[in-house]
């Protein structure tokens, strides 16, 4: 393990994971890369470059994807494991996570998170703030869980799908990938179909 952290993203998302990389106590150091030229320092922490100087870091410094846009995360993560980055995972040490619970890398849990046992989360996810995911979930990779949302057991949400905050998905139920489901939904039958789905019930939106 490397003793210094970059987080790629100094905005809200990126400050949020850098609170966590700090509780967590792991690293001696925590610097951010951010496009916007603009900003010099976030939380406290240092901007030492844009996200093109990532790869004179590589070697020394553990490197996350702090940005919250699905797509635009697992563009930046995927080119970071093909250069062969040290990518770590972020818990909050007030999230609770069950027994047999698997976190691939470059995921961040956040506080207030409980994930059950026996439930796998993919690689490149953000679990969010006050979230649950129940028991024998399976999140693929890059999907983000967004605050408050509440998934129940035995549910499968395809590869950079986006639960909008407050929303709730149903037993047992299998959600696509590439969805995005509005705030405050309910999700109570399969999607097998990509695209927005909103409201009580959630139904398709049909733009
Ligand atoms: C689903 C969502 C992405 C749609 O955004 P959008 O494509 O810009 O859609 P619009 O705001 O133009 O709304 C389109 C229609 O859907 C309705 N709508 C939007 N979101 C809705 C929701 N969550 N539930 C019910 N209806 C919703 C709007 O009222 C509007 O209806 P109208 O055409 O009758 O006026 C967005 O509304 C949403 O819920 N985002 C989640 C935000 C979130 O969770 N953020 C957490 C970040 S950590």
């Amino acid at each position: 393990m490397k003793n210094k952290l970059l987080i790629i993203g100094a905005s809200g998302h990126g400050k949020v994971v850098a609170d966590i990389a700090i509780k967590m106590n792991k690293w001696q150091s925590i610097a951010f890369l951010d496009d916007d030229k603009g900003i010099k320092s976030s939380m406290g922490l240092e901007v030492i470059g844009t996200s093109d100087d990532v790869f004179t870091h590589i070697d020394e410094y553990e490197i996350f994807v702090g940005i919250g846009n699905n797509a635009t995360r697992q563009r930046i993560h995927e080119m970071l494991e093909t250069v062969g980055a040290s990518i770590p995972v972020l818990i909050h040490p007030n999230a609770v996570i069950g027994e047999q619970v698997e976190i691939g890398f470059g995921t961040v849990v956040m506080a207030g998170v409980v994930i059950n046992c026996c439930t796998s989360i993919g690689k490149g996810c953000i679990i969010n703030t006050g979230s649950s995911v129940d028991h024998d979930n399976k999140i693929e990779d890059f999907v983000h869980i967004s605050p408050g949302a509440h998934l129940a057991g035995t549910v499968k949400v395809g590869k950079g799908s986006w639960l909008g905050i407050g929303s709730v998905v149903s037993n047992n139920v299998n959600i696509t990938s590439g969805c995005k489901v509005g705030a405050g939904s309910v999700v109570v039958k399969d999607i097998s179909e990509s695209g927005v789905y909103l409201g009580i019930p959630a139904k398709k939106e049909n733009n």
